[in-house]
């Protein structure tokens, strides 16, 4: 979408996958979808290094409104969990420097059975726009999928009539998926980023089932990406329960290969120093935030190795090789430059730096050269190669 906004992909915190839909704050203060939970999520993004690395906006998901709209038809937060309201919440979010995200429907009904937007987009675009929202997810449940990609426009539509900067987050292709092949172009003119598919979990087989789902349809996928129009392959559930720290290495390793929103669901409030290390890593946010913003994709398997590329700036690429195989201990994967499927990269020679799984010059390697990288079971060895110029300035 041409609207000034996310011409990289978006970083920053998103309630769902960690929080859910809880709504006892009797039981449970601390986790409870209540304002507080967003204020002090703030307060940590800009105490503990998250607003630096790049992470700017803390995004509300579902479960935030009042069951019924009120007497001017609009929607309004729930008023035992969100008394001072969502205008006042903006604005302790504004005060710290960061950017607030909210989350509504296109249909009847969000997908936890609060108000949808049908038949109230413009005045629900307005009512955000007012309460000094940044960013709008925009769901899909309770809707005729006839009917997605006109709601989803006028939606664009009114968002841009606001006047505001709204980022738009769409679900429009996950929901028409299921009946045709989405229209991605028309997708990308409506949508700063879209999901694709299926909710995100806090296990590996979830993150394994979306790279496979990405890969099998790339050809579709990595043409709509680009600056300005991001396909989401939901948030980095780093941090939480269900993955190893190898397999988070490999989260926030492909999820920058992929060109990704980087929206962390996890309570930075209570998260481990190396989860943390792994999500402000400069590095790998430095190949997800490459102004060049083309999406990355998987290039081919050999021995139950995966690997994927991305194309970057300054004559540079980022490599992946994520190691599928999850028996036994690491195993060595052999890098010789002249087996990549972009090797005219490196004629001659390329300068390698590994990131992940630990930060390593591995200095300038020649077309045939052999680097034997040691990569655990669902870890990934992630790289960086630059074309080494030759005398005459250029690369061959
Ligand atoms: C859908 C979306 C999720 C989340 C929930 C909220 O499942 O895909 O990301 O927003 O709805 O109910």
């Amino acid at each position: 979408l041409d609207n000034g906004l996310a011409l990289t992909p978006t970083m920053g915190w998103l309630h769902w996958e960690r929080f859910m839909c809880n709504i006892d704050c009797n039981m449970d203060p601390q986790n409870c979808i209540r304002e507080e939970l967003y204020m002090q999520m703030a307060d940590v993004m800009v105490k503990e290094g998250w607003l630096e690395a790049g992470y700017e906006y803390v995004c509300i998901d579902d479960c935030w409104p009042h069951h019924q709209r009120d007497a001017q038809g609009r929607l309004q937060a729930d008023p035992k969990r969100f008394p001072s309201g969502i205008k006042k919440l903006a604005d302790y979010v504004h005060s710290r420097g960061l950017k607030l995200g909210i989350y509504a429907d296109v249909g009847s009904m969000t997908c936890g059975g609060y108000p949808g937007s049908l038949g109230y987009y413009e005045t629900d675009a307005k009512t955000f726009a007012e309460w000094g929202v940044d960013l709008l997810k925009f769901d899909g449940c309770y809707m005729n999928w006839t009917m997605l990609g006109e709601g989803y426009k006028n939606m664009s539509r009114a968002l841009n009539q606001t006047g505001r900067s709204i980022v738009y987050s769409c679900e429009w292709p996950l929901y028409e998926w299921p009946f045709h092949e989405p229209n991605y172009t028309a997708i990308r003119e409506t949508c700063n980023h879209w999901r694709n598919f299926a909710d995100v979990y806090d296990s590996w087989s979830s993150v394994k089932t979306i790279l496979d789902w990405t890969a099998t349809n790339q050809k579709i996928l990595t043409p709509a990406a680009g600056p300005g129009g991001w396909n989401d392959p939901d948030m980095l559930v780093i941090g939480n329960f269900g993955l190893s720290h190898s397999q988070q290495q490999s989260q926030m390793a492909l999820w920058a290969i992929m060109a990704a929103p980087l929206l962390m669901s996890n309570d930075l409030r209570d998260i481990c120093p190396k989860s943390k290390e792994l999500l402000q890593n400069r590095r790998i946010i430095g190949i997800s935030q490459d102004p060049l913003g083309k999406q990355g994709y998987r290039t081919g398997t050999v021995d139950s190795f995966e690997m994927w590329e991305r194309p970057l700036s300054g004559a540079r690429l980022a490599l992946a090789i994520l190691n599928r195989q999850e028996i036994g201990g690491p195993r060595g994967f052999p890098l010789t430059l002249a087996t990549l499927p972009s090797w005219q990269y490196c004629n001659p020679r390329c300068n390698v730096t590994q990131i992940l799984p630990t930060y390593q010059e591995l200095g300038v390697q020649a077309l045939f050269s052999k680097q034997i990288l040691k990569i655990n079971p669902s870890g990934t060895a992630l790289l960086t190669v630059t074309q080494i110029q030759d005398y005459s300035g250029k690369g061959y």
